[in-house]
C-alpha cells in the first residue's frame, strides 16, 4: 500500500476527452464483460441513449414505512411505464410489483440497520446469488460506508456481492453512503466511487457536488445519481439536468419522485430531461402543463 504521507493532489481529469476504453458496448467500462452481464446492463442503460431513469424505492429497507410509499401497490404500478429500472428490495418487489412488467431490476441485497441506530454502517448481505438469479436482477445493490465505522464489513459485503455476480453474470450497483458525519465533497465522492469501481462494482450510486465532471472523469464505470431529500420540483429537475450535464448516466431518484405533488408527471419530466435532451426548464414547463391537466 502506498505511502499516505506526502501524497501529491490528484488533478489531471482530461475533462475534454472522451472515455477512451468504450469500444462498441454503450456503457462505460464495461466493453469487455461478458454477454450476459452486457444483457443486463443493456436492460439498465438503454441502448440508443446510453442512459437510464432508475426509480428508487428500497427506502422501506431501513425506514420502514415511508412518506409517499405507505402502499407500495398503489404507489408503483403507476409509475413503471416512465421508469427504466425498479430499484427495490425483494420483499417490495414479490408483494406488490406485478411480474408481468419488462423493467429492469437492481434489487437491494444488504440491510442490517434501521431508522432506530444513530449508526446506520454496520449491513450485512442478506439475499444470496440463487435468490438475485430468481428474481431476474439485473444488478444487485450493496450499501457502502466509506470512511465510516462499518467500512470493512460493507467491503466485505461488496466483495462477496460482486465475486457472486460475476459467476453468475450479474452486475453490481455500488452505493455510496453519505452520514452525518461524512462530508458530502468532491474529494469524498472522488474517493468512495473509485474504491466502488476498482473493487468491481460495474455502475455506481453517488451523489451530485461541486466538480462534479472530475467525479466522473475519475471513475471509469458509469455513475447514477440519487435525488437525495424532497425538493420543491423545479430545483429536483435542475438537479436532474445538472448531473446529466455533468456526464452522469443516469439518475436513481426515489423521493423527488415518489413524494412529489404529482408523481408519475415528475417521472415523465424527469425521463425527458436523461433521454430526451429537454432542459431543466423545458422539463419544468412540461411538469406544469401535465400536472394542471
Ligand atoms: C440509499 C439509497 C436509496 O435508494 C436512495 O437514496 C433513495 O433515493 P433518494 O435519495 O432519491 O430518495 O440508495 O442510499
Amino acid at each position: 500500500m502506498a505511502d499516505k504521507d506526502g501524497l501529491k493532489v490528484a488533478k489531471d481529469y482530461h475533462l475534454d476527452k472522451a472515455f477512451a476504453n468504450m469500444g462498441s458496448f454503450h456503457v462505460k467500462g464495461a466493453d469487455s464483460l461478458d454477454w450476459g452481464m452486457k444483457k443486463h446492463l443493456s436492460r439498465i442503460f438503454n441502448p440508443k441513449t446510453g442512459k437510464t431513469v432508475m426509480f428508487a424505492f428500497d427506502h422501506g429497507y431501513f425506514m420502514g414505512s415511508t412518506a409517499g410509499l405507505e402502499r407500495l401497490d398503489l404507489v408503483i404500478p403507476p409509475l413503471m411505464p416512465y421508469v427504466d429500472v425498479l430499484m427495490a428490495t425483494r420483499g417490495a418487489l414479490r408483494s406488490c410489483v406485478p411480474a408481468n412488467n419488462d423493467r429492469g431490476i437492481a434489487l437491494r441485497v444488504t440491510s442490517g440497520s434501521s431508522m432506530l441506530n444513530d449508526d446506520l454502517s454496520h449491513e450485512v448481505v442478506a439475499v444470496d446469488i440463487e435468490d438475485a438469479i430468481r428474481m431476474n436482477a439485473d444488478c444487485m445493490a450493496v450499501q457502502t460506508f466509506i470512511g465510516a465505522d462499518g467500512q470493512l464489513s460493507s467491503i466485505d459485503n461488496l466483495s462477496k456481492v460482486i465475486n457472486a455476480g460475476f459467476r453468475y453474470s450479474i452486475p453490481t450497483l455500488g452505493v455510496v453512503a453519505v452520514g452525518k458525519e461524512m462530508e458530502r465533497t468532491d474529494r469524498f465522492f472522488k474517493l468512495a466511487t473509485r474504491i466502488l469501481a476498482e473493487m468491481g462494482c460495474q455502475i455506481v450510486k453517488t451523489y451530485y457536488c461541486d466538480n462534479f465532471e472530475e467525479v466522473v472523469a475519475a471513475c471509469p464505470v458509469p455513475l447514477v445519481i440519487a435525488g437525495g431529500k424532497k425538493l420543491p420540483e423545479k430545483e429536483a429537475l435542475t438537479l436532474a439536468y445538472q448531473v446529466i450535464k455533468g456526464g452522469a448516466a443516469g439518475v436513481d431518484m426515489g423521493r423527488n419522485i415518489f413524494q412529489s405533488t404529482h408523481p408519475v408527471e415528475m417521472a415523465q419530466a424527469v425521463r425527458k430531461i436523461v433521454h430526451e435532451g429537454l432542459t431543466d426548464k423545458e422539463a419544468f414547463d412540461f411538469f406544469e402543463d401535465a400536472s394542471h391537466k
